[in-house]
């Protein structure tokens, strides 16, 4: 199904349309341009959209430091999920991620988040740790991890 999407790197005049998946995800919890302006510019070999019909449906942004990674965020257009998007990206980061050499990918998501939960446990993340009170409105989140 991944093979369908053609995934690579985001282009900075393509930020309107991942500030409208990036909307339609998380709602008052979206990042703004300033800081998609300021991931692309560190990490932005690793922010990657995943490209299907000629239209981007989601987005992942992998930062790096060291030999160690972290998903900083994944989303995927509401209205076209199901379909691999989240899965393509996924595959595409670990491929550039074992390239480099890098030997640990970590990630922070939500103790309610189901969905992402789900989409982690298939590529192998297991929970390290609750870290109580991460999110800004309180929330705990779990910290997951795998090797590439
Ligand atoms: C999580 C998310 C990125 C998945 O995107 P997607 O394109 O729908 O995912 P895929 O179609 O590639 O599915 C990959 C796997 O995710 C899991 N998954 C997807 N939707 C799921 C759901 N509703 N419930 C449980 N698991 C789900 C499944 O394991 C699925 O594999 P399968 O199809 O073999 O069963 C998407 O739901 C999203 O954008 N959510 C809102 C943003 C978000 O929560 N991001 C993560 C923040 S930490």
């Amino acid at each position: 199904m991944a093979a369908r999407f053609t995934v690579r790197r985001l282009r900075l005049r393509e930020l309107d349309r991942i500030l409208e998946i990036e909307r339609a995800s998380f709602g008052p919890d979206a990042y703004d341009r300033k800081l998609f302006a300021e991931y692309a510019h560190k990490c932005g070999d690793l922010f990657l959209a995943a490209v299907r019909q000629g239209s981007i449906w989601g987005y992942m942004i992998v930062c790096t430091r060291g030999d160690r990674a972290e998903v900083t965020s994944v989303a995927v257009d509401p209205e076209v999920r199901g379909q691999g998007a989240a899965s393509a990206l996924m595959e595409s980061a670990l491929r550039r991620l074992r390239r480099r050499g890098i030997a640990r990918l970590t990630l922070m998501v939500r103790v309610a988040n189901r969905e992402a939960q789900g989409y982690y446990r298939k590529y192998g993340f297991a929970t390290v740790r609750r870290v109580r009170g991460y999110y800004e409105d309180g929330s705990d989140g779990w910290l997951m991890a795998r090797g590439v």
